[in-house]
């Protein structure tokens, strides 16, 4: 019997320097530094060039990221066109993807040799580092075009996660506010071959460019098994409305064999590295809108559905009440999310692109036998294909 590994379970497929999960020890580490260490004491962008550069950077090094994002970060008058082409109720996270698919067409317009179009590691760096710059723009003229409000043009004088308020709300960010946009940008840039991240290896394995890669892992992104449980905890948490009606909703969803969004991860199985960090930031955002009525709902469920399943929050537990706090729409919540991953998967494309294998895994069929459409007579040529020894399929 094949040992069929379902969901790629337990397998090892390739090595990677960017980061470590450890299950055991429960740590995140990007680059060799503990996750929380990084959130509690780096601007966004520092932490983006250490995964591109393998260590972090100087002041020199972290002044000339910032001189180049800041020179990308306004919306692209094509980028616009085309997310106005879409209908107003299309899911941001389409919008996204569809921007990305055309920053990626007019970058690499001209092009005509497929196999240039995957460029050098120093073309894809620059590319990276300019879907970084625009993404803030792309999902804040979302938010905004859903409220029927202008876009904002960037601010040169703000740092990447204060920019990304200025341009979602058209007000002054306050500075707790910053901070914990700040932390979440860093606890969710990037976590090994979790599914997005695996999407975007397998496309670049191809030796399709970046921008195909990054489109398919935000597709691979948008499912609420994925990225796409931010926004299902909030739908949870405002379908339980009150702290006192947690244990009856809790027994009926799981009587219904629910699945309870925000709970459960593939790889931690005694807790997720990245709460703690995250839900003080959701505690100081709390103490900040005087929001106690949040704090005791989070904390009811979390408390009854741990006591019931064994099973502990994910990232997304926290930041879904933190990013609904802060007042983004529960649609910017997985764009949000790929405004982060986007230095994650970025520096994943171009690890694989270091020491690439195409990834092509083996299935065992499990369908009919051999069968013939009826009056088929085959002929010389195709007898003599099948009598070769062995034929390799794409
Ligand atoms: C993330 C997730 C897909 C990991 O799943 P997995 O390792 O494949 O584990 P499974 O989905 O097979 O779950 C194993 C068992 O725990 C249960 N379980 C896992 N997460 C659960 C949750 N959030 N709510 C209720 N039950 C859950 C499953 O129903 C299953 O029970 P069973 O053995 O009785 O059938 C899963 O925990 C989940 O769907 N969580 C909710 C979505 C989410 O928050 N995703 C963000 C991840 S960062």
């Amino acid at each position: 019997m094949t040992d069929i590994k379902k969901g790629l379970a337990g397998v090892y497929v390739d090595y990677t320097a960017i980061s470590k999960v450890n299950p055991e020890t429960n740590s995140l580490l990007y680059r060799g530094y503990p996750v929380q260490e990084l959130a509690a004491t780096q601007p966004f962008e520092a932490v983006a060039y250490l995964l591109w550069h393998g260590g972090l950077p100087t002041d020199d090094e972290l002044a000339a990221l910032r001189a180049t994002e800041r020179a990308h970060r306004g919306l692209a008058p094509e980028v616009k066109a085309a997310i106005d082409l879409l209908p107003t109720g299309a899911h941001p996270m389409d919008e996204i993807r569809t921007a990305v698919s055309v920053i990626g067409a007019t970058e690499t317009a001209g092009i005509t040799n497929v196999l240039d179009a995957v460029g050098t590691p120093a073309e894809n760096l620059e590319r990276s580092v300019r879907l970084f710059a625009a993404l803030p723009a792309i999902v804040a003229y979302g938010q905004r075009r859903r409220r029927g409000l202008d876009p904002v043009e960037p601010r040169d004088d703000l740092d990447y996660s204060a920019n990304l308020l200025w341009l979602t709300f058209g007000e002054e960010p306050d500075p707790v506010v910053v901070d914990a946009v700040n932390r979440s940008m860093i606890l969710y840039a990037e976590h090994s071959f979790n599914a997005s991240t695996f999407t975007a290896r397998v496309v670049t394995s191809t030796l399709s460019d970046l921008y195909s890669a990054v489109v398919a892992a935000i597709g691979a992104l948008k499912g609420p098994l994925h990225g796409g449980a931010n926004e299902a905890v909030l739908h949870i948490l405002n379908e339980i409305g009150d702290a006192a009606n947690v244990v009856p909703w809790l027994d009926e969803a799981l009587g219904q064999k629910r699945k309870i969004m925000g709970f459960g991860h593939r790889v931690y199985k005694r807790g997720d590295s990245r709460v703690p960090t995250m839900k003080a930031a959701l505690d100081m955002l709390i103490a900040h809108y005087d929001r106690p009525d949040v704090a005791e709902l989070y904390e009811t469920l979390e408390r009854e559905f741990v006591s019931r399943k064994g099973i502990y929050p994910n990232l997304d537990y926290p930041s879904g009440p933190a990013y609904n706090l802060i007042g983004f729409d529960v649609l910017t919540f997985t764009p949000l999310f790929v405004a982060s991953r986007i230095t994650g998967w970025t520096a994943h494309i171009i690890e694989q692109q270091s020491a690439n294998a195409l990834i092509r895994p083996l299935s065992e069929y499990n369908g009919p036998d051999e069968r013939h459409v009826p009056g088929y007579v085959a002929d010389a040529a195709a007898l003599a294909v099948a009598d070769r020894p062995e034929e390799s399929a794409g």
